[in-house]
């Protein structure tokens, strides 16, 4: 057996914190994956993590459904609504955002650190081809996106406009998402700014508290959550590298929104004209039983509710205009300024975790035989996104159009809902509705796929105005929609 310095000192600090098992199979080890898993243990404070485990443990079990006295819905000052909004504010707030992102001071900040596990395929998800006719993946839609902004931001200057793309991956998605642009040339990007960091990891548990092992000597790891952004965001140089820049703004998303408006001026002005730090996009719930988090207030903080955690008389309650109480539905779109991004560690000890019970792939302590287990048998432990929302300084909530903006891939296909069946359904529907939009008419049965070069958010399809689109196909120049016409 080869003891290292270290090997002593911390099976005292896990048996200590009542984690001594994971040292179960150290003697069967080689000396390097003796290293190795000892390099793993470092990582972690034992007892601190103890803590942390039982802690969110313990508040998952509490009753789900809050105290109605503590839940308030959002004060008009903090919400606009796109739908209602006059012409003239709307232009205003599109005019702002541009007006920075063409002063180069908007960033965007991608989540792409989950494991897609609903979804099933083996790559991330932002390498998905949901079945379009030009087979684009959610990275190639997202990055044209950009390169349409910066093309329309620059206009006719000399100088370029550069929206830079933070990517966040993960353990899983690192490699594959690096080797994916790479592939693919940073689909016309300029490599130096799209930058990829990885978010941090936490140990799986056991329901009853015990790190659990992967291998016998690795423990069984998971990525922190999507609100492990803020940590990575200051330990990967992200801070630093958005301030070196004059990045004033940041727009935060997800990778599987495939409608996600990326950079979305009209988001951005909007956040900035009301001196926004922190801010949100939300939908209109569908229905008063969605199910979906709303973002409220709680205990006078502004915060997401689950729907689990809400009664069914606050879910149906509705206001004097008719609309749901509750129903600023969360989308996980966000605005930052980067000088609250800067700020999140002064908070961030107050931030807790969440239990997610899930199937975790370990290392059966009593034979060392390695499970892939069929149904939930362990917990990881995650931080939202959202977690931060109650320290925000000036909170903003811009309500849009789900048809527009929002469709989600979750579930694999056949599903039926959030699959790639409904996301390539969605694109083409809001295709077509560019057309209506611009005067134009689309055939019936024809559907008409719109290159985001050629148009980010309906602009630039003029020509369309008192014609119809007869033909089926793909949109990659205004010429090839010219051909469609009649
Ligand atoms: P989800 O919570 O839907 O998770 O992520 P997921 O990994 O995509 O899918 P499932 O639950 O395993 O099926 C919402 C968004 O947050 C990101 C995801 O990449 C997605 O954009 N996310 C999630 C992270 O960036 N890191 C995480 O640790 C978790």
């Amino acid at each position: 057996m080869t003891l290292t310095n270290d090997y002593p000192a911390l099976k005292a600090q896990y048996e200590a914190a009542g984690q001594g098992h994971v040292f179960t199979f150290y003697n069967d080890l080689s000396a390097q994956e003796q290293e190795a898993f000892l390099d793993q243990l470092k990582m972690f404070d034992p007892e601190e993590l103890s803590k942390i485990a039982l802690k969110a443990m313990g508040e998952s079990k509490q009753p789900a459904v809050k105290q109605q006295a503590c839940l308030e819905p959002l004060p008009r000052n903090v919400t606009d609504k796109v739908c209602s909004a006059s012409a003239d504010r709307k232009e205003g707030w599109k005019k702002l955002g541009m007006d920075l992102i063409r002063q180069n001071k908007v960033a965007v900040i991608l989540m792409a650190g989950g494991q897609g596990t609903r979804l099933g395929s083996d790559a991330p998800k932002g390498c998905y081809d949901i079945g379009l006719p030009s087979h684009k993946s959610l990275f190639q839609l997202q990055a044209e996106r950009i390169l349409r902004l910066q093309a329309l931001a620059r206009g006719d200057r000399e100088e370029e406009s550069i929206i830079p793309w933070y990517i966040m991956t993960s353990g899983p998605t690192h490699e594959p998402t690096c080797e994916f642009f790479e592939k693919h040339n940073y689909f016309g990007l300029s490599r130096d700014n799209v930058i990829f960091f990885k978010q941090g990891v936490m140990p799986c548990f056991t329901e009853d508290g015990k790190l659990m092992l992967q291998e016998k000597g690795k423990l069984a790891i998971a990525p922190d959550g999507n609100g492990g952004i803020y940590s990575a965001l200051h330990r990967e140089g992200i801070i630093a590298s958005l301030k070196k820049r004059g990045v004033l703004y940041s727009h935060c998303y997800c990778v599987d929104n495939s409608l996600a408006r990326v950079a979305d001026p009209v988001f951005i002005g909007y956040c900035a004209s009301k001196s926004t730090d922190c801010g949100i996009k939300v939908v209109p719930k569908s229905h008063p039983e969605e199910p979906v988090g709303v973002v409220c207030k709680c205990d006078d903080k502004y915060g997401v509710v689950e729907y689990s955690e809400i009664s069914k008389e606050l879910a149906f309650k509705r206001q004097e205009d008719g609309t749901l109480a509750f129903g600023a539905a969360n989308i996980a779109n966000h605005f930052f300024s980067t000088e609250f991004l800067e700020r999140v560690p002064s908070f961030a000890h107050t931030l807790a975790y969440h239990v997610a019970h899930k199937k975790i792939p370990y290392t059966d302590l009593t034979n060392g035989q390695f499970i892939k287990p069929t149904k939930n048998n362990g917990v990881k432990l995650e931080r939202f996104v959202f977690d931060v929302f109650g320290h925000s300084h000036a909170f903003s909530v811009l309500e849009v159009g789900r048809a527009l903006e929002f469709s989600p891939l979750k579930n694999g296909s056949g599903a039926g809902v959030d699959c790639p069946e409904t996301s390539r359904a969605d694109i083409l529907q809001q295709h077509a509705q560019f057309i209506i939009e611009a005067g134009g008419h689309v055939k019936d049965g024809v559907s008409i796929e719109i290159s985001p070069l050629v148009s980010y958010a309906g602009e630039g399809l003029e020509i369309v105005k008192g014609k119809t689109v007869i033909q089926s196909g793909v949109v990659k120049t205004i010429e090839d929609l010219k051909q469609m016409l009649a």
